[in-house]
């Protein structure tokens, strides 16, 4: 082993603070329509900064072909080579998707393999990825479920960065929450590659309907009623349109039959307000979304992708089970192939990938991962009550657990580490 100089100096990116001493908060909020089940995330993550180790031990190997379909498959139980990292060791989870730590006691949500029907996957590495990420940006632009595969690529790259002074977690207090993988500066003598570090920034950035809109506020956007702009977009834009990987979302918060759209800014009381149908107006933001895209992004530099809906299992009867049941204490997946909860709206993914094509056509690629079929089958991937409460239970909901069931995000480990497989194999396709 190489000795560490004693000058060597990790670059912290900015105003020097004790990792130690770093917290922070996210919160969120996840209207959803038909459902009425608001979710308020408060997370308060601490950085006691241990070193990581993870014994991770791989089966598949096999490269994909352009012809095979990554997204169709199914689902193999494998706990020699799941979970990919554990819970308790990524020191940047979420108390949101933490099941474990919140009192899930079946852990085999943490098992399962995606296996498409013609190829394998192939297999997540993280040194690799770090180091296609050297000196760049990744920015997850979107929701909370954008957030949560966030959480979960954190999870995945921390584990092979096993220096505790060489990664940072910065809540920038704004929308954006960075982490970085950091390099040395003022080295003497042969140094490993991993010991000198990535300068890799892999970040979130809370967008939840990808244009501006009144619930633009990473903690406060519990709002009674949704306003939304979509013409504009340079707000936030300009923070991410520089990134070398940008990985955007955006669904859930439009399911609702409408949306109102403002013309005008939300300070300007002249601005016009508009009922619009949810499709519409999620088609306008796409609009706007994409010109701002085929304009502004370096073509050479960035490249894109889309994930599609995350679908969300409220309602037990699409599975047979009683109608007043949700994903509540479910432990199988769901076995039935091209199983569709009629909750997911076919017309929404239409409209990204219309969007999409028609970008296409102007120069630009983005994309499309399609995590919407896969996810189907994982009713018993979610946190349903295993996650943190933000407010105070009434005996009646802690009676009948389904009515405080999260059923729309996802455990960690789990299903969104799988997404981040399907990126991780367009990245390097
Ligand atoms: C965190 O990010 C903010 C905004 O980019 C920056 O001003 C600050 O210096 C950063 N803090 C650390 C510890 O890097
Ligand atoms: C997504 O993948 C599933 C499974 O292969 C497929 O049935 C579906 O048509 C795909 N959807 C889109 C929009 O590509
Ligand atoms: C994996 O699962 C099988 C079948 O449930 C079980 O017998 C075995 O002990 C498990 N192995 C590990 C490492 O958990
Ligand atoms: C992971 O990637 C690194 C860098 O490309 C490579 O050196 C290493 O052998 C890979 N690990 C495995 C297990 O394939
Ligand atoms: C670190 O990466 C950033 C891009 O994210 C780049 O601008 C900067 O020059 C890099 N720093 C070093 C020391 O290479
Ligand atoms: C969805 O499916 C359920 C149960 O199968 C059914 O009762 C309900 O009417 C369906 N909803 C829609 C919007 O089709």
């Amino acid at each position: 082993m190489v000795a560490r100089n004693q000058n060597m100096v990790a670059i912290t990116w900015g105003a020097s603070v004790k990792f130690s001493n770093v917290q922070f908060f996210v919160s969120l909020l996840l209207a959803v329509f038909l459902v009425t089940a608001v979710y308020i995330a408060r997370e308060y993550v601490t950085f006691n900064m241990i070193p990581v180790a993870l014994d991770v031990t791989f089966s598949s190997s096999v490269h994909e072909s352009d012809q095979c379909n990554l997204f169709s498959g199914k689902w193999v139980f494998d706990n020699t080579s799941y979970p990919l990292y554990k819970e308790k060791e990524c020191k940047f989870m979420s108390d949101q998707l933490a099941c474990n730590k919140f009192g899930r006691q079946d852990l085999s949500y943490q098992y399962w393999r995606w296996q498409p029907h013609h190829c394998d996957l192939p297999r997540f590495n993280a040194t690799r990825l770090l180091e296609e990420l050297r000196n760049k940006r990744m920015v997850f632009v979107g929701d909370s479920l954008n957030r949560g595969q966030w959480v979960s690529m954190v999870c995945l790259l921390d584990s092979s960065i096993h220096d505790p002074n060489m990664k940072l977690m910065n809540n920038t207090g704004s929308n954006l929450i960075i982490f970085k993988a950091l390099i040395l500066i003022n080295f003497v003598g042969w140094i490993s590659d991993e010991m000198k570090g990535y300068n890799a920034s892999i970040e979130f950035y809370w967008e939840p309907l990808l244009v501006e809109s009144n619930s633009d506020d990473p903690v406060n956007h519990r709002l009674p009623e949704r306003i939304v702009r979509t013409q504009s977009i340079e707000k936030h834009a300009k923070v991410w349109t520089d990134a070398n990987i940008l990985v955007f979302n955006s669904y859930l918060w439009w399911k609702q039959p409408h949306i109102k759209v403002l013309w005008g800014s939300f300070k300007d009381e002249n601005g016009i307000c508009k009922e619009v149908e949810n499709l519409r107006s999620y088609e306008m933001a796409l609009k706007t979304w994409s010109d701002w895209l085929e304009i502004h992004v370096d073509r050479a530099k960035t490249r894109l992708f889309f994930i599609s809906m995350s679908p969300i299992h409220e309602k037990a009867e699409e599975w047979g089970v009683s109608s007043d049941q949700n994903c509540y204490s479910e432990t199988d997946l769901i076995t039935k192939e091209g199983y569709t909860s009629n909750e997911t709206d076919p017309n929404m993914m239409r409209i990204v990938e219309n969007t999409i094509d028609e970008l296409k056509t102007r120069g630009v690629k983005v994309e499309f991962i399609n995590i919407t079929q896969l996810s189907e089958y994982r009713k018993e991937g979610h946190p349903s009550i295993y996650r943190k409460q933000w407010g105070a239970l009434s005996e009646e909901q802690l009676s009948n657990p389904s009515s405080y069931s999260d059923c729309i995000h996802w455990c960690l480990p789990g299903v969104p580490d799988v997404w981040n497989e399907l990126l991780y194999a367009y990245i390097f396709q």
